[in-house]
């Protein structure tokens, strides 16, 4: 049996993870065994690895090599773990991010060598590629608008005896959330570029309509992929 691996890609704000639910629930009501991941994380390997490159406090002289290699650990342990199996068993999986968003983030907005990043994924992931990426595009402008709109919404819990003094909720740090606009500028670039360099994978959504129309266009792109999947 082989199941169906579909990934949605885009910058923070662009309504991946909203896309993510509405299409595993729609796709659930059919009768699909679902399984929904995220990345970095989806494994406790992966959601340590995640809090590290997040939101630890120990995290804010990561260099960008550091940060290439951990998004790329977590991806390891997430195809071995969790992928490959669910896919052997015939079920989908929808991963929020998948190695398009390494070579968005870590390529084109840290500048790091896409070359090498093209064969440490290959690493991860060897043959584990997705069958269709969905890319939703929205300009710079809203993804830092939604991006800081939601930031007072993260909340973490008091851990060391200095943060017990503070007022409470804490706010919770985003490392990767920290980088100028200019990082998400080339981010955004390098997502266009991804996305007309495999249309046949890829398919660009421009994100800034209603989410129901959004997802109408997500449905019609997953659609066709569904024949001859068993449920
Ligand atoms: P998110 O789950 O809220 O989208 O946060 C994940 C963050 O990690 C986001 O800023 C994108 C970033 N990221 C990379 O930089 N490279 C990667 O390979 C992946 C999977 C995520």
């Amino acid at each position: 049996m082989k199941g169906l691996f579909l990934t949605f890609e885009g910058t923070e704000g662009s309504g991946k993870s909203t896309q993510v639910t509405i299409l595993a629930e729609k796709l659930k009501t059919l009768g699909y065994i679902v399984r929904t991941i995220r990345e970095p994380g989806g494994t406790p390997i992966g959601e340590e690895i995640r809090h590290t490159l997040k939101h630890s406090n120990a995290n804010h002289g990561m260099m960008s090599e550091t940060e290439l290699l951990l998004m790329n650990a977590s991806r390891a342990q997430l195809v071995r773990e969790i992928i490959r199996p669910a896919l052997a068993a015939g079920e989908i999986v929808i991963s929020d991010r998948f190695y398009d968003s390494t070579v968005a983030y870590q390529g084109y907005g840290r500048g790091l060598d896409r070359e090498f990043i093209r064969e440490l994924v290959s690493f991860a992931v060897g043959d584990t590629r997705p069958d269709l990426t969905l890319l939703l595009l929205v300009p710079v402008a809203v993804s830092e608008a939604r991006r800081l709109a939601r930031q007072p919404m993260l909340f973490k819990i008091p851990a060391t005896p200095e943060e017990k003094t503070l007022p409470t909720p804490l706010p919770l740090r985003d490392r990767m959330e920290e980088a100028d606009r200019s990082f998400f500028e080339r981010v955004e670039e390098g997502y266009k570029a991804i996305g007309s360099s495999e249309p046949k994978r890829i398919k660009v959504i421009e994100a800034t309509s209603s989410v129901e129309s959004i997802s109408q266009t997500v449905w019609a792109a997953v659609m066709p992929k569904l024949a001859g999947l068993e449920k």
